[in-house]
Protein backbone atom coordinates (compact mmCIF):
# COMPACT_ATOMS: atom_id res chain seq x y z
CA UNK A 1 0.00 0.00 0.00
CA UNK A 2 1.31 3.16 -1.00
CA UNK A 3 1.09 5.70 2.58
CA UNK A 4 2.24 8.76 0.24
CA UNK A 5 -1.34 8.60 -1.20
CA UNK A 6 -3.68 8.88 1.37
CA UNK A 7 -7.17 9.27 -0.75
CA UNK A 8 -6.63 6.37 -3.55
CA UNK A 9 -9.95 7.00 -5.98
CA UNK A 10 -11.39 4.29 -7.83
CA UNK A 11 -12.39 4.67 -11.47
CA UNK A 12 -16.63 4.16 -10.98
CA UNK A 13 -18.94 4.40 -14.06
CA UNK A 14 -23.03 4.75 -13.96
CA UNK A 15 -25.58 5.45 -15.92
CA UNK A 16 -28.03 8.31 -14.54
CA UNK A 17 -31.29 8.93 -16.16
CA UNK A 18 -29.58 7.43 -19.32
CA UNK A 19 -26.59 9.13 -19.12
CA UNK A 20 -23.40 7.67 -18.97
CA UNK A 21 -21.00 8.99 -16.21
CA UNK A 22 -17.19 7.78 -15.43
CA UNK A 23 -15.56 9.49 -12.38
CA UNK A 24 -12.65 8.43 -10.04
CA UNK A 25 -13.95 8.88 -6.36
CA UNK A 26 -13.19 8.32 -2.65
CA UNK A 27 -14.12 5.14 -1.41
CA UNK A 28 -15.87 6.94 1.36
CA UNK A 29 -18.38 8.86 -1.21
CA UNK A 30 -21.67 8.92 -0.77
CA UNK A 31 -24.13 7.97 -3.14
CA UNK A 32 -26.04 11.30 -2.63
CA UNK A 33 -22.50 13.25 -2.78
CA UNK A 34 -21.63 11.83 -6.58
CA UNK A 35 -25.04 12.72 -7.43
CA UNK A 36 -25.32 16.08 -6.38
CA UNK A 37 -21.40 17.78 -6.14
CA UNK A 38 -20.57 15.38 -9.07
CA UNK A 39 -23.05 15.18 -11.16
CA UNK A 40 -24.86 18.58 -10.21
CA UNK A 41 -28.17 16.37 -9.76
CA UNK A 42 -29.58 18.64 -6.72
CA UNK A 43 -32.97 17.13 -7.23
CA UNK A 44 -31.94 14.85 -5.22
CA UNK A 45 -32.12 15.68 -1.22
CA UNK A 46 -30.32 15.39 1.95
CA UNK A 47 -32.41 15.60 4.86
CA UNK A 48 -30.70 13.75 7.76
CA UNK A 49 -27.26 12.07 6.15
CA UNK A 50 -28.18 8.99 8.44
CA UNK A 51 -31.28 7.11 6.57
CA UNK A 52 -33.81 8.33 8.23
CA UNK A 53 -35.63 10.46 6.32
CA UNK A 54 -35.65 9.30 2.75
CA UNK A 55 -35.45 12.54 1.25
CA UNK A 56 -32.21 11.34 -0.47
CA UNK A 57 -34.16 8.29 -2.15
CA UNK A 58 -33.23 7.32 -6.16
CA UNK A 59 -33.62 4.09 -7.95
CA UNK A 60 -30.88 2.10 -8.31
CA UNK A 61 -31.20 -0.85 -10.79
CA UNK A 62 -35.04 -0.16 -10.23
CA UNK A 63 -34.65 -0.77 -6.43
CA UNK A 64 -35.00 2.19 -3.87
CA UNK A 65 -32.29 2.72 -2.44
CA UNK A 66 -31.31 5.54 -0.04
CA UNK A 67 -28.48 7.23 -1.74
CA UNK A 68 -26.75 8.38 1.81
CA UNK A 69 -26.70 5.02 2.56
CA UNK A 70 -24.88 3.68 -0.02
CA UNK A 71 -21.32 4.40 -1.54
CA UNK A 72 -21.03 5.28 -4.71
CA UNK A 73 -18.59 2.69 -5.46
CA UNK A 74 -21.18 0.64 -4.83
CA UNK A 75 -23.31 1.54 -7.69
CA UNK A 76 -20.62 1.02 -10.08
CA UNK A 77 -21.81 -0.09 -13.24
CA UNK A 78 -25.82 0.32 -11.89
CA UNK A 79 -28.42 2.51 -13.60
CA UNK A 80 -29.74 5.42 -11.48
CA UNK A 81 -32.56 7.32 -11.63
CA UNK A 82 -33.10 10.51 -9.67
CA UNK A 83 -36.10 12.81 -9.41
CA UNK A 84 -34.70 15.01 -12.78
CA UNK A 85 -35.55 11.43 -14.80
CA UNK A 86 -39.45 11.36 -14.15
CA UNK A 87 -40.37 13.99 -16.61
CA UNK A 88 -39.75 12.94 -20.23
CA UNK A 89 -39.95 15.24 -23.31
CA UNK A 90 -41.20 18.31 -20.82
CA UNK A 91 -44.05 15.99 -19.91
CA UNK A 92 -43.90 16.19 -15.98
CA UNK A 93 -44.73 12.25 -14.77
CA UNK A 94 -48.18 10.97 -13.61
CA UNK A 95 -46.53 11.25 -10.38
CA UNK A 96 -45.68 15.09 -10.60
CA UNK A 97 -48.42 15.90 -11.96
CA UNK A 98 -51.04 14.29 -9.30
CA UNK A 99 -48.78 15.37 -6.29
CA UNK A 100 -49.48 18.91 -7.38
CA UNK A 101 -52.97 18.70 -8.87
CA UNK A 102 -53.32 16.97 -4.66
CA UNK A 103 -51.48 19.17 -2.73
CA UNK A 104 -49.13 16.38 -1.92
CA UNK A 105 -46.52 18.77 -0.98
CA UNK A 106 -46.00 22.10 1.27
CA UNK A 107 -42.43 22.85 1.62
CA UNK A 108 -41.22 20.09 -1.28
CA UNK A 109 -38.23 19.49 0.59
CA UNK A 110 -39.01 15.58 1.47
CA UNK A 111 -41.08 15.27 -2.35
CA UNK A 112 -37.86 14.07 -4.71
CA UNK A 113 -37.64 10.90 -2.17
CA UNK A 114 -41.68 10.68 -2.20
CA UNK A 115 -41.67 10.67 -6.02
CA UNK A 116 -39.20 7.72 -6.32
CA UNK A 117 -40.41 5.64 -3.54
CA UNK A 118 -43.97 6.28 -5.17
CA UNK A 119 -42.45 5.27 -8.47
CA UNK A 120 -40.89 1.78 -7.44
CA UNK A 121 -44.08 0.92 -5.41
CA UNK A 122 -45.98 1.67 -9.08
CA UNK A 123 -42.98 -0.09 -10.96
CA UNK A 124 -43.88 -3.01 -9.15
CA UNK A 125 -47.88 -2.83 -8.21
CA UNK A 126 -49.60 -0.88 -10.72
CA UNK A 127 -52.60 -0.90 -8.37
CA UNK A 128 -51.98 -0.63 -5.18
CA UNK A 129 -53.93 -0.80 -1.98
CA UNK A 130 -54.39 2.22 0.81
CA UNK A 131 -52.21 -0.28 2.77
CA UNK A 132 -49.54 -1.12 0.18
CA UNK A 133 -49.38 2.78 -0.69
CA UNK A 134 -48.49 3.22 3.10
CA UNK A 135 -46.39 0.58 3.57
CA UNK A 136 -44.58 1.32 -0.13
CA UNK A 137 -43.38 5.30 1.36
CA UNK A 138 -43.10 4.03 5.05
CA UNK A 139 -39.48 5.15 4.21
CA UNK A 140 -40.29 8.61 4.06
CA UNK A 141 -40.69 10.97 6.24
CA UNK A 142 -42.43 14.42 5.53
CA UNK A 143 -42.92 17.21 8.55
CA UNK A 144 -45.63 19.09 6.51
CA UNK A 145 -48.41 17.67 4.99
CA UNK A 146 -49.84 15.05 7.45
CA UNK A 147 -49.12 12.26 4.58
CA UNK A 148 -53.45 12.26 3.42
CA UNK A 149 -52.55 14.13 0.50
CA UNK A 150 -49.43 12.21 -0.75
CA UNK A 151 -51.75 9.23 -0.60
CA UNK A 152 -54.26 10.53 -2.49
CA UNK A 153 -51.88 11.78 -5.20
CA UNK A 154 -50.29 8.38 -5.25
CA UNK A 155 -53.56 6.76 -5.64
CA UNK A 156 -54.59 9.15 -8.67
CA UNK A 157 -51.05 8.61 -10.31
CA UNK A 158 -51.55 5.23 -10.47
CA UNK A 159 -54.96 5.41 -11.44
CA UNK A 160 -53.68 7.71 -14.29
CA UNK A 161 -51.09 5.63 -15.45
CA UNK A 162 -53.40 2.08 -15.61
CA UNK A 163 -55.88 3.96 -17.83
CA UNK A 164 -52.58 5.25 -20.16
CA UNK A 165 -51.21 1.44 -20.37
S1 LIG B 1 -30.74 12.06 3.83
FE1 LIG B 1 -30.77 9.96 3.39
S2 LIG B 1 -32.32 9.13 4.63
FE2 LIG B 1 -32.24 11.26 5.19
S1 LIG C 1 -43.77 18.76 2.09
FE1 LIG C 1 -42.45 19.58 3.62
S2 LIG C 1 -41.43 17.81 4.38
FE2 LIG C 1 -42.95 17.01 3.07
Amino acid sequence: MNITEPNPRIAISVTVNGVHHEREVEPRLLLVQLIREELNLTGTHIGCDTTYCGACTVLLNGDPVKSCTVLAVQADGGDIRTVEGLERDGELHPLQRAFSEHHGLQCGFCTPGMLMSSCALLDRNPNPTDYEIRKGIQGNLCRCTGYQNIFKAISAAAEDMRKRS
